[in-house]
Order: structure tokens, then sequence, then C-alpha cells
């Protein structure tokens, strides 16, 4: 079969164009949104659009509006020409990467923000920083609350705000997010249903290492030592679970099992929060669908992983 090479689109414009005119053909799209750095995780995310669409977008934006100004925008990693390769192998139709997706200010320099970040603003993002004209942001008001709402507070409307922008621009029918990042899917399914986007959501199922370690962009910040203290984030995970199997109901029981495995590991306690599934609310006795969510950190990096338990 002959593989053809993905367009990349640069231009917000362009990129509506393109998909308007296949949408037009009666081809249906899927989208997967990204900051790049592409593992196998994102590629399991493809293969999964892929599976749902007759074509497949894929964006890379690394969004300054949901990072705070103390936190890791600057060096954030990305491989654009590494990922080119990768997303050409993967066989996707389209690579969106816009070089800014903000409006800026009458005689602010734009294009400047990156890196800029300069002192810390509680609840102002690297976006307001860096002196953008954009004001209009989506707040998910219950659901961004709570978990990795609490220790980045502008982290969800800048996601829900740039992923609605994406929207708008490539108008998918399909799109799909890693449930690693368990509340931001959660979050991007209510407001397309509370905003009326014509556009269905899709979790994908998190992809881990051979050992147990989630998959993510930050990974490659772990020395050798921080990442085999990590993996005892998965298994904290696993052992709760066993225990929650087994007949162990209590929520703070199941917890401290967790805070007490990653702590013994030098792991920094984030947070641990056993959640429905659906909604996300905090429940005390599992007797529902709940998901078990840690965020820990690990030197300067910060994990994030979950396990549902059905
Ligand atoms: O999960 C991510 O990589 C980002 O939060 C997303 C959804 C691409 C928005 O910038």
């Amino acid at each position: 079969m002959e593989i053809s090479e993905p367009e990349v689109i640069r231009d917000k414009s362009l990129m509506r164009s393109w998909s308007r005119s296949r949408r037009s053909n009666g081809q249906t799209l899927a989208l997967v949104p990204t900051m790049g750095f592409l593992h196998e995780g994102h590629l399991s995310l493809i293969r999964t659009a892929k599976s749902l669409a007759d074509l497949t977008v894929v964006s890379i934006y690394i969004n300054p509006g949901q990072f705070a100004p103390s936190e890791d925008l600057s060096t954030y990693p990305s491989d654009l020409a590494g990922d080119l390769r990768k997303l050409s192998d993967a066989g996707v139709s389209a690579v969106f990467c816009p070089s800014e997706l903000y409006i800026s200010a009458p005689g602010n320099d734009f294009g400047g923000h990156l890196g800029a970040v300069n002192g810390e603003r509680v609840g102002a993002s690297c976006l307001e920083d860096g002196g953008s004209g954009h004001e209009t942001w989506i707040t998910v008001e219950r659901l961004e609350k709570g978990m990795c709402g609490t220790s980045r507070p502008v982290f969800f409307r800048g996601v829900a705000t740039v992923v609605a922008k994406l929207f708008n621009i490539v108008e998918p029918d399909v799109a799909v997010f890693g449930k690693k990042d368990y509340q931001q899917w959660q979050i991007i399914c209510r407001m397309v249903r509370d905003l009326d986007f014509a556009i269905k959501v899709i979790g994908s199922d998190i992809v881990r290492e051979a050992d147990g370690l989630a998959m993510s962009s930050r990974n490659v910040h772990l020395s050798p030592e921080q990442r085999e203290k990590a993996l005892s984030i998965s298994r904290s995970l696993s052992k709760a679970k066993l225990a929650a199997e087994k007949g162990l109901k209590n929520c703070q029981h199941l917890k401290d099992l967790v805070r007490q495995t990653i702590s013994e590991a030098d792991g920094k306690i984030d947070y641990v929060e056993i959640v429905e599934q659906q909604g996300l609310k905090p429940v005390e006795e599992i007797s529902c669908p709940v998901v078990l969510c840690v965020a820990a950190w690990f030197g300067n990096v910060r994990l994030i992983d979950n396990l549902e338990i059905d």
C-alpha cells in the first residue's frame, strides 16, 4: 500500500479550509491534539483515531495558556523533526503545527512569550505574562477544581480554551484524548456536552512502559535513579486496586497505601484521590466505578497516573 506524507499545515485558515474541503467530500476527520515530543502513548491515540475516521489530523502546539509562570513551559521537551518522522510512519493525513494560536495585542511582540516567565503570579498563565490580547477563557466550573486543578490553578481553563480553539479550527468529527490525563479527558467531555460541539470525544487507555511507568513526555527529565523510584506510582496503584478487589472499600485506607508506597520511594505527593469515574466526585467508600488518581514529584518532575476500579 502506498503511504503518502502528511500535509504539514502551520496556518489556521489553511487548516480550516483543508478540513472543510475533505468534509465536503464526505470524509470524516479525527483529531488528536498533542503538545508534541511524541511517544508510544500518542501513537496509540493515533491508531485509535485512525480506526474511527477516514482521515486523522494531529495537532502539535505547546500551549502557553495552560502553564503558570512558575511551571515548565520553557523546558517542555520538543522535537518537531522527530515528531514529523513518527507521524509520517503512523500514516496520518495532516499535521497542524501553528507557531502561534493566540492573537497578539497591538504593539506587543507576542512571539517572545515562550520562556518569558518572570516571577510567579497565582491565577495567571504564561500567556498573560507574554502580553497577549487574548481575553476569553473556558472554565468547566466544578470538574476543574481539585486534583490537578489545586496545584495548577490555570491549567484546565488553558486546556479547555485551546482545545475549543482547535475544535473550531479543525472541525473534526471525533477527537481522541489519553485517559492518563483523566481529569482533562472528563473536562473536555463536559465542555463538548455543555457547549454543543458536534464532536465525539474518545478516551484512550493509558500506555505503559514494560515496567509499568505511564508514558509521558516529561519522563525524559527523570534521572535513571528517579525513574526507578517513580515506578512506585504504578506499583502503589496496582497494590491499592488489588486490595480493593479483595474487599478493602475504605478510601482513606486505600489512599494511605498509595501514599506510603510512593513516600517510601522518596516521591513527594501532590495528591492522591479516589473519585467517581463519571463526574469525578470524591468518594469515601467504594460502591460505584471509581478512579484512583495520583500526582507526585520525583526531583523536579511532576508525574500523574491513575487506575480505574470498576
Ligand atoms: O494533553 C495534552 O497534551 C494537552 O493538554 C492538550 C490536550 C494537547 C492541550 O494543549
